[in-house]
């Protein structure tokens, strides 16, 4: 059943859980993530970037891809399809591609009046619709799409202004980066997110950069109001590994090895079996229905 994901944030917020939304690249990867969600009853959003929209063709393949799938596989649980990182332009095609949610990262517009100002337009038209909506405070380190930003504390009164439009849910930089962490990292700042959670009070925050968090700091997190965990890296990381093993056996050339249902198959697997871990860690599992 393709939703929002206001319902299941807010779910989520309630119960102290965190539900991870994980970025989809392909058919493949879209499929090996509805399978995790569904074997675990576990509410699941799915997303997709510019980027990894621009390489499946457009917006709108994406979404019919994961909308047929969810049908054809009979997928019971609640899912939403959002767009991770999505320019102001960007909005306005997913709307119109069949996205169910959206993320307009007015992080990186010149000034922070103008993130104002195009997420209260977004967050009206979007509504309009029954189309949730994410916006950001704060660059996240690292590079998501080709944008760079230096890791970054959000400031909490932005955090509050952009709350008090009513968006559903919000990212904050809290010292987390896109990617693989370098060695010298800071780890989370607790105190910057209790400070932000002190001024939005039931809004449900969004963690960016969930790939190599330690578990434990992903859930002191979640006890603090981070209620969505963006996935993108690990899964890739799990599916190359898997590939990788697959060809440096030899696998590929034995027999009809070279087949791709043979030669992605453990990959696929692969990302279904780090997207259960992943959904165990973040509390998830059997909350389809909360
Ligand atoms: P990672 O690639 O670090 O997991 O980050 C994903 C993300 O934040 C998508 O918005």
């Amino acid at each position: 059943m393709l939703v929002n994901a206001t319902a299941m944030l807010q779910s989520a917020e309630k119960g102290h859980y965190g539900l991870g939304a994980f970025n989809t690249n392909n058919l493949e990867w879209a499929s090996s993530i509805l399978d995790a969600a569904e074997e675990l009853q576990s509410p699941l959003i799915i997303q997709c970037t510019g980027g990894a929209a621009k390489w499946q063709t457009s917006f709108k393949v994406v979404a019919d891809i994961v909308k047929d799938l969810v049908e054809a596989k009979n997928i019971t649980v609640p899912v939403a399809l959002h767009l991770d990182h999505g320019s102001y332009e960007q909005v306005f095609q997913c709307i119109d591609a069949g996205f169910t949610s959206v993320m307009y990262d007015g992080s990186h517009e010149e000034t922070f009046d103008l993130n104002l100002q195009r997420t209260e337009e977004i967050v009206k038209l979007a509504h309009s619709k029954g189309i949730s909506v994410e916006a950001e405070v704060g660059g996240i380190g690292g590079v998501e799409d080709g944008v760079a930003s230096a890791g970054e504390l959000a400031d909490p009164q932005q955090c509050k202004a952009i709350a008090d439009l009513g968006v559903d849910f919000l990212a904050c930089g809290i010292g987390n980066i896109h990617g693989v962490y370098p060695a010298d990292w800071q780890g989370l700042s607790f105190d910057r997110l209790a400070e932000i959670k002190a001024l939005t009070g039931d809004l449900p925050l969004v963690l960016h950069g969930g790939t190599g968090i330690p578990v434990d700091q992903i859930q002191k997190a979640i006890s603090l109001g981070i209620c969505k965990i963006n996935v993108n890296t690990d899964l890739q990381l799990a599916f190359a590994a898997a590939t990788r093993k697959y060809i440096e056996e030899g696998k590929d050339q034995q027999g009809k090895g070279y087949d791709p249902r043979k030669l992605l198959k453990p990959g696929r697997d692969a990302i279904v079996e780090r997207t259960k871990e992943l959904i165990q860690e973040f509390g998830s599992e059997g909350k389809a229905w909360n």
